[in-house]
């Protein structure tokens, strides 16, 4: 497909290119995290579509538009992997894009589910509303494991809680207990965060999830397969990695502040503008 920014070069196998990682917001913030445990030679180009989030309440056309208009971009900044380190642009986007780009991507959901579907049983998983409603995930891990039971939850107001730094209110941890109370009904012995920026609520969930419950965060499989493919491309980083480029569409400051919290220095952001096109 046609790059709308500056003309793309072609793709190159190069491996001191950087790997793309992007997300509405902070979520993805999960994704990089695992980068700088699993890949700590690779250089990453961060990109939050802040002026947009959330996704997770946008329609199906939107999420597509939002994601190829995200890889356009990252192209012609010559990224050598891509990562959709949101799980409604995984859920309602990827398998459409996958094949539009000369380049790798890959998805959290699928690595997510097989990871949860390897360790429970009884599998909760919550997510936005747009990731529920594809039932990326329930089908996923039915696919990975006939026998399994799962359950699903919409919870809309995290994302907007965890964007606006609201963790630390009580009201955030009344929404959670409402959200989860019906797994915790169901006996889950299992609970995928099917949104990236969910991992950010650990702290809230733990006061009330029985430790007999364990939480799946797809980042941690999502890098893993990332690692492996990079290996099989030859296109893995032996060299020092360069400090995290942190791109948002909305204001930079603002990421700045919230982002610090699960980063290991003060990130140094950049806006960039993407044109807005209207969407049916
Ligand atoms: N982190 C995104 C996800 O995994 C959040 C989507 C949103 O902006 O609602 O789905």
């Amino acid at each position: 497909m046609q790059n709308r920014f500056t003309p793309a070069p072609p793709f190159q196998s190069d491996k001191v290119h950087k790997i793309g990682v992007f997300d509405s917001g902070v979520g993805g913030l999960t994704v990089l995290q695992e980068i700088y445990r699993q890949l700590p030679h690779e250089s990453v180009l961060y990109f939050g579509d802040t002026a947009r989030v959330p996704y997770g309440t946008r329609s199906a056309a939107e999420i597509l538009h939002f994601t190829r208009q995200t890889l356009d971009w990252m192209v012609s900044q010559r990224v050598k992997m891509a990562i959709v380190a949101c799980n409604t642009s995984s859920a309602l986007a990827l398998d459409t894009v996958r094949n539009e780009y000369d380049l790798p991507i890959l998805g959290v959901v699928l690595p997510g589910a097989r990871a949860a579907a390897r360790l429970g049983r009884r599998i909760g998983v919550i997510a936005t509303p747009a990731t529920v409603n594809s039932n990326a995930y329930l089908r996923a891990i039915e696919e990975a494991n006939p026998l399994a039971q799962v359950w699903q939850v919409a919870c809309p107001e995290f994302v907007p809680l965890i964007e606006t730094n609201r963790l630390a209110e009580p009201y955030t941890l009344a929404i959670a207990k409402a959200y989860l109370q019906p797994l915790l009904d169901r006996s889950v012995d299992t609970i995928v965060y099917g949104c990236t920026h969910y991992p950010h609520l650990e702290p809230i969930l733990r006061q009330f999830v029985p430790m007999s419950v364990q939480f799946v965060n797809p980042a941690i499989a999502v890098v893993a397969a990332a690692a492996r493919e990079l290996n099989l491309l030859g296109l893995q980083s032996h060299l020092l990695a360069q400090p995290t480029t942190f791109v948002v569409s909305g204001n930079p400051a603002q990421f700045a502040q919230l982002a610090t919290q699960w980063l290991p220095t003060q990130p140094s952001v950049q806006q960039i503008i993407l044109p807005t096109v209207p969407v049916s």
